[in-house]
């Protein structure tokens, strides 16, 4: 008979255990029997605690946080969470690295994942965002085999320079990113320190047919905050989990970090002018052109309970977008429209929104039923099909829109796109620059550079010498100097 209000330990099925230790065997030596649901119960459970872990970005951490819109957007977009100046939308927010597995080292020089799920009235909205503003590639079907440079060698199993260079020196529409990440911002101090970018633009949306494209930046209110290299390999060593433990607790200690959020709007006519492709993902929109435009703040205030549950089974996606806001046709934000829901469905099941980390404020739709993991009921005896009989409310989600955005006309094409002009150095030479605005930021990105290329194979080092002499005459030069010295030793 049980007084206290505690819960009784028991088996999965609720049957109360007198002890977790005692287990059912054949007298005192004998083999253990099948019967004993307890032990096996334990056993098959804990075989499978894990789940895959996400092929990119695995490892990470994450809190709980606000939105607040501080300057009102509605002449823009309808999406709720930014129209009313004052509202405010709570989130969920994972950052990650990239190319580790989820044991691996948080100071790694690597971008950043900056992904935040705002629950809003009208659905989540998921921002996938990384530190950096521009990306390695524009072509999608480079993703794959791009992430298979950055990881490990199918033979050796080890992380491989050669492997590492040898793409980026031949894919030249890299090197905008490779200066960035290459530059102490590619090793933060903390999650708190860094900003994000979505890099691609996407189409902020009005009821009457309008549209703009929207570049966002979520700058640190903490500020910009980097290791060195040494001081980033180090941390690896001391503690790998340094970014994971800061954000813990820095939350913990009510010392709540937080970001102003600004965006760079171009309207169509404007982008078809633009110096650059807007679809292009290895630009910025140069500040001095499209100047930032503040939009709101979130902080982050609340820890989670239970990391598995509330990080681990976070599911963002860029698909997953709200009224007012809609993909641009970038290809590869195209691309990841797809990739982040079919990852989702593999990693968690198809029914990874009924989590409750993922689950929307006010979502209905009885016609997605049934699959492994349905856990919210199935919507009971809600028909799964558009009946006559229990009609579904459908409610036009703004006045409807008449006038479609864009029209896009032409035959199926099948091509390279990507082909490397004189402006893809031009913005990373930007950064060059930018970099020589800070006295020692030039030399130590040398340095890093020369620290990892050092151990590439001397063919794929004179290629990327030469990469990046055409990103400014003299830098190649000067990184095959002190790659060069440590080359030999
Ligand atoms: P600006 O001269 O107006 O500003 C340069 C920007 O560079 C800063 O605002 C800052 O971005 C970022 N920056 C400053 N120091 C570093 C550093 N050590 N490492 C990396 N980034 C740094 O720049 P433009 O807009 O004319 O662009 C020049 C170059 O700046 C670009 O080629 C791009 O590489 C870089 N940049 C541009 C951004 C943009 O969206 N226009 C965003 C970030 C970088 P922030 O304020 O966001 O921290
Ligand atoms: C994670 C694919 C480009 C930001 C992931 C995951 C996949 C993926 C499969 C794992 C998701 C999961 O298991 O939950 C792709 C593809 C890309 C691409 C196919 C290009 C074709 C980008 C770009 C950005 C980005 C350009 C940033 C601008 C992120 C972030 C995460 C992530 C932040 C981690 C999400 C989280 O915290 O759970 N990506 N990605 N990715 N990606 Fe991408």
């Amino acid at each position: 008979m049980v007084t206290s209000n505690e819960p009784v330990y028991t088996t999965s099925n609720g049957c109360p255990v007198e002890s977790q230790q005692k287990y059912q065997r054949v007298g005192k030596n004998g083999p253990l029997v099948l019967q004993d649901f307890h032990l096996i119960d334990l056993l098959a459970h804990f075989d499978r605690e894990r789940i895959p872990e996400r092929v990119v970005h695995a490892k990470g951490a994450g809190a709980y946080g606000e939105f607040e819109l501080t300057d009102d957007c509605s002449d823009i977009t309808s999406a709720d969470m930014l129209n009313g100046v004052g509202k405010k939308t709570p989130c969920v927010v994972r950052f990650s690295t990239v190319g580790g597995e989820k044991g691996s080292a948080d100071s790694a020089r690597d971008p950043r994942g900056f992904s935040i799920k705002f629950y809003t009235q009208e659905g989540n909205w998921d921002w996938v965002f990384n530190n950096t503003p521009v990306f390695f590639l524009r072509d999608p079907t480079n993703f794959p085999v791009f992430i298979h440079t950055q990881k490990r060698d199918p033979q050796t199993n080890l992380k491989d320079a050669t492997m590492f260079w040898d793409y980026l020196s031949t894919h030249h529409e890299a090197v905008h990113q490779i200066m960035t990440l290459f530059s102490d911002r590619g090793t933060p101090y903390s999650y708190r320190n860094m900003n994000g970018y979505s890099g691609h633009a996407f189409k902020f949306t009005k009821p009457d047919g309008s549209f703009v494209y929207v570049q966002t930046h979520v700058k640190t209110d903490q500020g910009i905050k980097t290791f060195t290299n040494e001081e980033a390999v180090r941390m690896s060593a001391t503690n790998p989990d340094h970014h994971t433990q800061d954000l813990f607790t820095s939350i913990q200690n009510g010392n709540h970090p937080s970001w102003t959020v600004y965006i760079q709007v171009l309207t169509p006519e404007q982008a078809k002018a633009f110096r650059w492709n807007v679809f292009d993902l290895t630009k910025v929109w140069p500040h001095g052109q499209v100047p930032l435009r503040k939009i709101g703040k979130f902080t982050l205030n609340r820890n989670v309970e239970n990391y598995f549950a509330e990080v681990e089974q976070a599911a963002f996606s860029p698909s997953h977008l709200v009224p007012g806001v809609e993909p641009s046709a970038d290809p590869v934000l195209q691309s990841r429209l797809f990739s982040y829901p079919d990852t989702h469905r593999h990693r968690l099941g198809v029914n990874y929104q009924q989590i409750p980390v993922n689950k929307p404020l006010n979502a209905f739709n009885p016609f997605q039923r049934d699959g492994f993991m349905c856990v919210d009921g199935n919507y009971g005896s809600t028909p799964n099909y558009p009946s006559t009989y229990r009609p579904v409310t459908f409610r036009p989600v703004k006045p409807v829109v008449a006038t479609a955005h864009e029209v896009w006309t032409g035959a199926v094409v099948n091509e390279l796109f990507g082909e490397i002009t004189p402006d893809d150095y031009l913005q990373a030479n930007g950064l060059w620059e930018v970099l020589g605005r800070t006295k020692g930021q030039q030399e130590n990105f040398v340095h890093n550079v020369s620290v990892h290329l050092c151990d590439a194979h001397r063919q794929t080092r004179e290629r990327t010498y030469d990469m990046f002499d055409k990103v400014n005459k003299g830098l190649g030069e000067w990184i095959r100097l002190e790659t060069e010295k440590l080359a030999q030793k």
